[in-house]
């Protein structure tokens, strides 16, 4: 089977560095072309650095990583730090990579993968906001055309919002983005809290991470060690949401997931509601569908896939 050729964009934050180590350690099913990094859980150029360690961490410095958007497309920045730490992967341990970025505005560098890339043969992968994608799509619109399909992680809806009432912080930081790339015909999977909230963190897989004796094992089992800190004091639950790993575990075995095929809108205009995905789950509207939201997973079977997995690395 030859491997499915992936673009990660991402802010790490530590759950996008789960989900890059994934995505490295599963180089049968997974051909990660570059990684793109964008302002989002932390500034630009902490997110790079972020995933310049994980590339190092994984042996994987043949992996181009790009440097994206250093702000929204409209709105000022906001960030995460009061959930991922100043450096945005408290708890990995790691040094300063010594991995350098690779020259190329990350929005150059989607565009010219996607257009020598054969149609249809390229998956981009978001895991923080959709700046570089949208930028990507206005500067380019026919990559529109050749994409296989977008695997987000972003949004809510049953669920609501985590950094305000009503939105999820990767729309919720840059929603006009998010607008471009929900409109954009890309045949689009969300993977919203409604799921990445039923992939807690729970004593008993951190503990099988802790029992990885390895810098990737170590590293992990810190991350997540900091990074559940936040949601449990926020939901009572007893772990954290591990958000971004479910976009690459669908990747790796869809049948992980159920969701629907059904509408999705951006709120782009109230600031009460800004960046909320208006999800119309029960068909109220004549609206077209535009996505496949995920509401269910086996978050057993997730732990399993994502504790092989790193233990391999
Ligand atoms: O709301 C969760 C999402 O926002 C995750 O992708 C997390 O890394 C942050 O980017
Ligand atoms: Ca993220």
């Amino acid at each position: 089977m030859t491997a499915r050729k992936i673009i990660i964009d991402t802010d790490p934050g530590q759950d996008d560095a789960v989900a890059i180590l994934l995505a490295l350690a599963s180089p049968e099913e997974l051909d990660v072309v570059a990684i793109t990094t964008v302002a989002g859980n932390v500034p630009l150029a902490l997110t790079t650095r972020n995933a310049l360690t994980m590339c190092e961490l994984a042996g994987r410095t043949d992996i181009p990583v790009h440097a994206g958007s250093i702000r929204p497309m409209v709105r000022d920045l906001v960030t995460a730090e009061y959930v991922h730490g100043k450096s945005g992967i408290d708890g990995a341990g790691l040094p300063e990579p010594t991995m350098v970025v690779t020259e190329g505005h990350a929005v150059d560098a989607i565009i010219e993968l996607t257009m020598s890339a054969d149609v249809g043969e390229l998956t981009i992968c978001p895991l923080g906001p959709l700046t570089n994608i949208g930028l990507a799509l206005l500067r380019e619109p026919r990559i529109a055309e050749r994409l296989r399909e977008i695997v987000l992680m972003g949004g809510g809806f049953f669920a609501g919002g985590n950094r305000t009432p009503a939105a999820e912080f990767n729309i919720y930081v840059d929603p006009h983005a998010a607008d471009v790339v929900f409109h954009s015909g890309i045949p689009i999977t969300m993977m919203p809290l409604d799921v990445t909230h039923k992939a807690l963190t729970l004593p008993e897989y951190v503990a099988r991470f802790a029992a990885i004796d390895t810098p990737a094992g170590r590293a992990v089992h810190g991350m997540l060690d900091f990074f559940e800190r936040f949601d449990i004091e926020r939901y009572g639950t007893e772990g954290g949401p591990l958000h971004d790993p479910c976009v690459i575990a669908y990747l790796l075995d869809p049948g992980l997931f159920g969701g629907k095929h059904v509408p999705v809108r951006i709120e782009t205009t109230s600031e009460l509601t800004m960046g909320m995905t208006v999800v119309d789950w029960w068909g109220a509207t004549d609206d077209d569908p535009n996505a496949t939201v995920m509401q269910e997973i086996d978050s057993a079977g997730f732990f399993d896939l994502l504790v092989e997995r790193i233990a391999r690395i």
